[in-house]
């Protein structure tokens, strides 16, 4: 089975792409680190710790890492996953110890021991990530595959008009990340037309009467409130969970392309923009692996299945 480290700014949709790795039986779940991002850095510690209880997984170990990313100052999305970032109705508080270490140092003392054996998996803003490669150079041979949840590939941003939120906090380490790593990207724009679940979807998951259903419900609650709010029907993005899905089932990625990528870390309105050489323009090396679709319909399926099962 593939042994997993996800990196996570644990808020919102993060909760449930945690929650599906735990649950998966074809994944090893070894590690969570926590990076600064969605809600205040000790709210996203002690998400993380509340999804692992619900999952039932609390001997995975939480490792605390960036508080701020490596140049910016931070940002917070608590307008979009509510106060504490559980959907504004729950504060999570568990008694749950962090584990002893810097979540990049944890990166890459797990990969130094076991080369060659551990998927990351990035669903936050990449401080953590940068920060390791700069501890060990040697990162992009030691670890197996890297998947990040981020940018806007040729689309729209959601935090500003032309970047996605995970680049757009934390722009220089994604600049980093994505120069340096071989990395597979599911971006806002794939996220948006298949990992966004709308009314009927939401129907059929508020018709599970699990934990697992009651805590997406909960965790949900604000994005779709915002939904409502700004285009009238309700709804909810789940990019991290799409990303850990593909990762679980690699049959899901139907289409995808291989790029130079490259982000804008400058000052200025393209601050956090991805840049997709897709036509091949420049000399730039196209060592990034694009996902350009994916089968929004199996993603669906297992999403139900996790909630209804705990065997997405
Ligand atoms: C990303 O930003 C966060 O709010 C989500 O958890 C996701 O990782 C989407 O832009
Ligand atoms: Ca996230």
């Amino acid at each position: 089975s593939r042994r997993v480290i996800i990196d996570t700014d644990t808020a919102g949709d993060d909760t449930m792409a945690i929650l599906m790795a735990a649950l998966a039986d074809s994944i090893e779940l070894e590690a969570l680190t926590i990076v600064s991002g969605n809600v205040e850095f000790d709210y996203e510690v002690e998400n993380a710790k509340y999804t692992l209880e619900v999952a039932g997984a609390t001997d995975v170990p939480v490792y605390e890492g960036a508080r701020t990313p490596l140049v910016k100052d931070h940002e917070h999305a608590d307008h979009v996953h509510g106060e504490g970032g559980l959907g504004g109705e729950v504060i999570a508080d568990t008694d749950v110890p962090s584990a002893e270490g810097h979540g990049a140092n944890a990166i890459v003392e797990r990969v130094r021991e076991s080369p060659g054996e551990i998927t990351l998996v990035c669903i936050g803003p990449l401080t953590n990530v940068a920060l390791a490669l700069r501890l060990e150079p040697e990162l992009p041979e030691l670890v197996d595959d890297v998947w990040v949840m981020g940018g806007a590939v040729n689309t729209l941003g959601n935090d500003t008009p032309s970047a996605e939120f995970n680049f757009w906090v934390d722009p220089e380490a994604a600049k980093v990340v994505v120069d340096e790593l071989d990395v597979s990207l599911v971006d806002w724009g794939l996220s948006l037309r298949r990992g966004t679940f709308g009314p009927e979807m939401l129907r059929e998951t508020e018709s599970i009467d699990t934990e697992y259903a009651d805590f997406f419900d909960t965790v949900s609650t604000r994005a779709r409130e915002f939904a409502r709010e700004r285009h009238g029907e309700e709804s909810t993005s789940q990019p991290d969970s799409l990303t850990m899905a593909c990762v679980l089932n690699p049959e899901l990625v139907t289409e995808s392309s291989h790029h130079y990528v490259d982000v804008d870390e400058r000052e200025g309105m393209t601050r956090g923009y991805s840049l997709v050489d897709e036509n091949a323009i420049t000399e730039g090396e196209r060592d990034t692996h694009v996902v350009d679709d994916v089968d929004g319909e199996t993603f669906e399926t297992m999403f139900l299945d996790m909630l209804r099962y705990g065997d997405p």
